[in-house]
């Protein structure tokens, strides 16, 4: 049997002898590929961002960008991996490489000063720059179209998201993004996104006493789970990865299933959207393309590019926080979480999965296969998160509405908020207090006053509970006044 393998800048090496939580940062900075930098071991930075092939969304493959300092190696068993080293074209003996058209660009454009941060954001810039209906877009923008957040080339600022330079200062960056133009056609990886991306190859990678499983499909996976419930379930790794960096986590054997296609489809019925729990949210956002409004809104405010480029909400959901940023989405959506087991699947409403800190009612040797959102969707949405930054950071208060108002009355409500209790809730009592109420200043004044009383904020270091409790209620006016507004304009 092969051992366990991977392919750098083209060409293919063995794992092992790395421990199956070695980081492909580490790895790579191992074998001499030190362009990529650790900042901060915990997904913030982008320094460590390198490129992976993974299943387009518009063509065979896209080269994807990750956080090398959170992704084991093992799991990219059969995988391609392309590093800022790999991105030039190498000269002739003794004549220097011919720089990407990235990293041209951020040579010219003064985009780099230490150097540090400018290997992760090249890659992060890259997997913009080989986005397929990247220069779609740019021809569609209107004339003129001033959007800051887009260049005239099509380029998502958004892509560099997850990458801090701390010396630089970002202009000359987003000059160097702005300038970048369309792939040749002679230019390899624009070409490799025309063949398939190598497919998940099963690996049971035993190294020191841990082991690292991919199984083929969801009842090998089952199977495996039922033998070894002590084992750790991952998906995108954006969450372990930070346990085995920052906390010295180790596990005795980690389970991955961020590939099982059963766990990997998206479907739109007549009734509801099934989102698979291992598509990432760059997959969902990017193959929903605004489907879901309230989805739509909560990406981008999901951590950074990078980090949605490989979390998942079977990851959000599992993981049980009571402030990740996808529960109260689903929660305003009524979504279902489908959770198979080796007897079978059931399907449990998410306002009864969670039931403590950090638990749910899922069984050990359960896994959550897919998230259920029904339709039709309420018309008037929106999602709220209250954070330090706007993008790339954890929430103190996050809440989401979804709001059925007919000839100025609400029908009906559903609120899900983040961040004031020990699990992700439902605001019942503030549900009540619209439903069946005009939708006008004195009920929503009403109803904010009983948002205010929701769960059972708590003082830390992000927020106290007072600020808490009344960024409640600014989020119920706050809706009211966008929704007056769309009406008024
Ligand atoms: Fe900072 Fe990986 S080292 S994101
Ligand atoms: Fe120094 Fe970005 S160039 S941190």
């Amino acid at each position: 049997m092969v051992g366990a393998r991977i392919t750098v800048n083209g060409k293919e090496a063995p794992i092992s002898p790395a421990a199956p939580h070695t980081t492909v940062l580490d790895f790579l900075r191992e074998r001499g590929l030190t362009g990529t930098k650790e900042g901060c071991a915990e997904g913030e930075c982008g320094a460590c961002s390198v490129l992976v092939a993974r299943p387009g969304v518009n063509k065979p493959t896209d080269w994807v960008a990750v956080n090398a300092c959170l992704v084991p190696v093992a799991a990219l068993d059969g995988q391609e991996v392309v590093t800022a080293e790999g991105l030039a074209v190498p000269g002739e003996p003794g004549t220097p490489p011919t720089l990407h058209p990235v990293q041209e660009e951020m040579a010219v454009r003064g985009g780099s000063q230490c150097g540090y941060c400018t290997p992760g954001f090249v890659c992060s810039m890259a997997a913009e720059y080989y986005r397929p209906d990247r220069c779609a877009h740019a021809d569609s923008a209107p004339a003129g179209s001033a959007d800051p957040e887009h260049g005239p080339n099509g380029f998502d600022l958004h892509a560099l998201s997850g990458n801090l330079c701390r010396c630089t200062g970002y202009r000359p960056i987003r000059d160097a993004a702005f300038a970048v133009g369309a792939p040749t056609e002679d230019d390899p990886l624009a070409q490799r996104r025309e063949q398939a991306p190598p497919a998940p190859v099963a690996t049971e990678y035993a190294q020191g006493g841990g082991v690292f499983v991919r199984k083929n499909t969801l009842a090998e996976t089952l199977r495996l789970l039922r033998e070894r419930p002590e084992a750790v379930v991952v998906a995108g790794y954006t969450d372990w990865g930070v346990e085995v960096n920052i906390r010295s986590r180790r596990a005795d054997c980690v389970v991955a299933v961020d590939r099982l296609p059963e766990l990997r489809e998206l479907r739109v019925e007549a009734d509801h959207v099934e989102i698979g729990a291992a598509l990432t949210l760059t997959e969902i956002e990017r193959r929903l393309d605004g489907e879901v409004p309230l989805l739509a809104e909560l990406f981008p405010q999901f951590a950074s590019r990078l980090i949605r480029n490989s979390a998942t909400l079977g990851g959000n959901l599992g993981t049980g926080s009571p402030i990740g940023d996808s529960p109260p989405v689903l929660l305003a959506l009524e979504a279902s979480v489908v959770l198979a087991g080796a007897d079978g699947e059931r399907t449990v409403p998410l306002a009864e999965y969670f039931t403590g800190y950090r638990q749910s009612v899922r069984r050990p040797g359960e896994l959550i296969r897919a998230v259920r959102v029904p339709l039709p969707l309420s018309p008037v949405t929106a999602f709220h998160k209250i954070a330090k930054r706007r993008y790339d950071d954890i929430s103190s208060v996050a809440v989401a509405f979804a709001l059925d108002i007919e000839q100025g009355v609400v029908h009906k409500a559903r609120i899900g908020l983040g961040g004031v209790a020990a699990t992700p809730i439902r605001a019942y009592a503030t549900e009540a207090a619209l439903e069946g109420e005009p939708w006008s200043a004195p009920t929503v004044e009403a109803a904010a006053r009983v948002l205010r009383g929701e769960g059972t904020p708590m003082d830390d270091h992000r927020a106290s509970s007072l600020y808490r409790s009344a960024m409640l209620g600014q989020s119920l006016l706050k809706l009211y006044a966008q929704t007056t507004e769309a009406v008024s304009s």
